[in-house]
């Protein structure tokens, strides 16, 4: 072996590792020279034993060299392949860093949930606490508690949306069908004077424009010593006015009936201007508790009168906001929602 074999050996190597186009070629012509059958190795595996020691040291050193020389190749190309694919990911991760920054959506309060804030603070601000309720009723608290007969057409399967669960009473549960149970549920928890709203969903079988499957209504009841239909008629005016944010609001009491009061009333409202100013508008039903309803709740007649009213809330927001589809409120239209931001 002369030193030109080695010179070749290393000059075909730098050649090939210059040569091999991706990292897989590299390392198989690595092993062409460096592996266990590779050229280097084989020569230094040839040097005999029976070689003289000196000799033998020397070539052994020449071969280690040029071994050297190779491994430095080698390497150089390594890191020119790792160069370029670092190269490439920086260019194709690229951030530019003088584009405009891409914001988290802060988000904004669905406009039924806007009114019933409204609605919260304005009563509030008259001393009525907030209290809030289960969807899921016994029809107990939905129907009996509150004076409807057996036979009461809300009580139909076709009208309220039953669970598969029953109560201890033997009876489905079901989602209630208004808020008015909030009524019972509470006044059998506190005592008087009872000073209360009860916003919150309810459910019927039911689907239009102006009727969803699911919607929201805000309760209210009163129940003290010495208060009359005059005190229900003031607060509720109060409410309308401030809800509305004009002073120019009619507001008209007219009678009708509900199982759980008595006498019952529906609340209507006319603007004196504006696109609803033709028609009176029916915005609440309302009355005095019904004395059967009083019993349910644990209250002494002669001492305690209450008086209660229940509103439609999406109506409210309809109304607040000119929306003449309910079921836009639902729909989770992003375009419409937007405009109340
Ligand atoms: N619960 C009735 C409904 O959903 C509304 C109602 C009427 C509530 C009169 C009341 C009331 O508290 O006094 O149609």
């Amino acid at each position: 072996m002369g030193s030109l074999d080695l010179k070749r050996i290393v000059t075909d190597a730098q050649r090939a590792f210059a040569n091999a186009a991706d990292t897989v070629t590299l390392e198989n012509e690595k092993a062409r020279f460096l592996g266990k059958a590779g050229a280097l190795t084989k020569l230094l595996k040839s040097l005999s034993k029976q070689l003289e020691p000196e000799i033998r040291k020397s070539e052994g050193a020449l071969i280690n060299a040029a071994k050297q020389k190779v491994k430095i190749a080698l390497n150089a190309r390594r890191q020119a392949f790792a160069d370029a694919l670092m190269n490439q990911r920086l260019e194709e991760e690229a951030v530019d860093v003088t584009l405009p920054g891409r914001c988290s959506g802060i988000g904004s309060l669905h406009p039924v949930m806007q009114t019933w804030e409204r609605i919260e603070q304005i009563f509030n601000s008259m001393g009525f606490d907030v209290v809030d309720g289960p969807e899921i009723e016994t029809d107990w608290y939905n129907f009996t508690a509150l004076n409807s007969p057996e036979n009461h057409p809300a009580r139909s399967m076709q009208d309220t949306f039953y669970l598969d669960v029953k109560d201890e009473q033997g009876k489905a549960l079901l989602l209630r069908t208004h808020t008015s149970p909030m009524q019972v549920r509470y006044a059998r928890m506190k005592n008087p004077p009872i000073k209360s709203i009860f916003p919150g969903r309810a459910y019927r079988v039911d689907s239009s424009s102006t009727h969803s499957p699911m919607f929201n209504q805000v309760e209210g009841l009163w129940i003290d010593k010495n208060i009359s239909f005059a005190d229900l008629k003031g607060v509720y005016t109060d409410f309308l006015k401030n809800f509305f944010g004009r002073n120019d609001i009619l507001v008209r009491f007219r009678p009708s009936y509900f199982p759980f009061t008595e006498p019952s009333a529906e609340i209507d409202i006319r603007f004196e201007y504006g696109r609803n100013a033709r028609r009176w508008l029916e915005i609440s039903g309302a009355g005095q508790v019904h004395p059967n309803v009083l019993r349910n709740m644990g209250l002494d007649l002669k001492r305690y009168i209450g008086f209660a009213f229940g509103s439609g809330l999406d109506r409210l927001a309809m109304l607040l906001y000119g929306v003449d589809d309910l079921r836009t409120f639902f729909d989770g239209d992003l375009r419409f929602l937007r405009q109340f931001i």
